[in-house]
């Protein structure tokens, strides 16, 4: 399900020289480049790993529809820098019910281990619960991806055993 809503924050300071930002056609070696010396590690959990390395000008065209997608208020992909330097990647979307976000997120491979992901789900929980119209987050992964599960049990998200399958683990938090 889809709800359009208005745009959410273009760009979200995080602490310790996180930046949680809408990306840039500037970004787009770096992206490259970070994505592609990572693709091992991504591709067991990202489904669009299988579609990398794309070529700049899809890359291009990807972030236009990003920029589209954003605007519509349906959602916001982020890149993620940590003292300037491109770290991952992070996403807001409205497509789990009225009140909802479900976030997403990766990390390069080399700054998996140092708790950037959970900093940076806090950040976009908080975020988001600063919005007046959202009153819940989830977080769904594959339910053999222990370290995203770690993630969202380091902040305190609720396993969803009704919605979770043995294919899919879902995790809810309500805003308090
Ligand atoms: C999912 C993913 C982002 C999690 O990354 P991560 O590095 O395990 O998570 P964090 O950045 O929060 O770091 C947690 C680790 O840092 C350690 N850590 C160090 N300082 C920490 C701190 N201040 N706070 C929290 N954890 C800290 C934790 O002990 C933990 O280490 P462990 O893995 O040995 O238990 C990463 O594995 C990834 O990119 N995977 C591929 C993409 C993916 O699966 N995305 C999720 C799809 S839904």
């Amino acid at each position: 399900m889809t709800i359009s809503s208005p745009p959410l924050p273009e760009r979200i300071e995080g602490p310790d020289g996180l930046v949680i930002r809408r990306w840039l056609n500037a970004d787009i070696p770096a992206m490259a480049e970070l994505i592609t010396s990572s693709l091992e590690h991504l591709r067991p959990w990202m489904a669009w790993a299988d579609r990398e390395p794309l070529s700049d000008d899809r890359r291009r065209r990807m972030f236009r529809r990003w920029d589209a997608y954003w605007a519509a208020g349906r959602g916001a992909v982020y890149g993620v820098l940590l003292d300037g330097q491109l770290i991952g990647g992070c996403a807001l979307h409205r497509r789990v019910g009225p009140g909802g976000l479900d976030i997403g997120y990766w990390l390069g491979r080399d700054h998996v281990g140092r708790g950037h992901a959970t900093r940076i789900c806090r950040a976009l929980t908080a975020t988001a619960f600063a919005l007046d119209d959202v009153t819940f987050l989830e977080i769904s992964h594959e339910a053999t991806n222990e370290s995203s599960a770690a993630v969202a049990r380091r902040l305190g998200f609720d396993l969803v055993a009704e919605r979770s399958t043995a294919e899919v683990t879902t995790w809810r938090l309500d805003k308090r």
